[in-house]
């Protein structure tokens, strides 16, 4: 079944306010040609910056995302935000478990499962991401990473639920680096978390999933990538800085996804 694609421009820690609300605005106008139909695109900018891109996005298809998510509702959680404080700007997405946030911030899959949790009480879509290390590949280890990730993650999410939620697949050893994953060597891992997701909740429910693929996709890759078939958009780093890079990317994953 065909899935649509879906391309997120994760923001990290740049764009103030008004770096974000013009980046916004030229993604506006580089993106207009681009039909509604084809592509959801979502941009993700940091914490004080949502409330300029949520202004800016206003009458475009340009949708907004939050990069985290606590798990409380409130309370005593010095430097976090709660999911109903996202909701209450227009926030629709939220990023969960980047590698960063493990790596960083001590994220762990029970982390991940309660800010998930957290976001779809908020009814806020989650991008959950997964990934394995550089030595966990050589060693052999990717599924195995990838299975505890997925069951750790997703405890107690019912099929239901898993229909609203967005992976993201982003090898830790391509973020940032400029070494993307083949489109061969992302379609093999893609599929084995399709088949960990037929596994957990069915083949009807795993065909529904939308799997991006983060790590250094570019315009130069994303139409091979998202060519693959079970490679259904992706989450953006660099490339989404700008709006003729993140514009170009969008493109050309849309003719990837004609050609499957
Ligand atoms: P990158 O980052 O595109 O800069 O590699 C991807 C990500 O971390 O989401």
């Amino acid at each position: 079944m065909a899935r649509k694609v879906v391309i997120a421009g994760n923001w990290k820690m740049n764009k103030t306010a008004s770096e974000g609300k013009a980046l916004v605005e030229a993604l506006k106008e580089t993106t207009k040609g681009i039909c509604p139909n084809c592509a959801d695109i979502i941009v993700c900018p940091p914490f004080t910056t949502l409330v300029s891109v949520i202004e800016a996005a206003k009458g475009s298809n340009i949708k907004v995302g939050a990069q985290n998510i606590h798990w409380a509702d409130n309370g005593a959680f010095t430097g976090e935000i709660a999911g109903n404080m996202l909701k209450e700007l227009g926030v629709e997405y939220v990023i969960i478990g980047h590698s960063e946030r493990r790596q960083y911030f001590g994220e762990t899959d029970e982390t991940v499962n309660l800010r998930l949790k957290a976001a779809l009480k908020n009814d806020l879509k989650p991008i959950v991401c997964i990934g394995e290390l550089l030595e966990e590949r050589e060693s052999g280890a990717t599924e195995k990473v990838l299975f505890t990730q997925l069951d750790g993650g997703l405890k107690d999410i019912s099929a239901a639920d898993m229909e609203k939620i967005i992976l993201a697949y982003e090898p830790v050893w391509a973020i940032g680096t400029g070494k993307t994953a083949t489109p061969d060597i992302a379609e093999e891992t893609h599929k084995y978390i399709r088949s960990f997701l037929a596994d957990k909740y069915g083949k009807e429910v795993a065909d529904k999933i939308v799997i991006q693929y983060g790590g250094s996709m570019k315009a130069e890759n994303a139409e091979a990538l998202v060519g693959q078939a079970d490679i259904d958009g992706g989450l953006i780093g660099g490339a989404a800085l700008k709006a003729d890079s993140f514009t170009a990317l969008i493109e050309n994953a849309i003719a990837g996804a004609k050609n499957k």
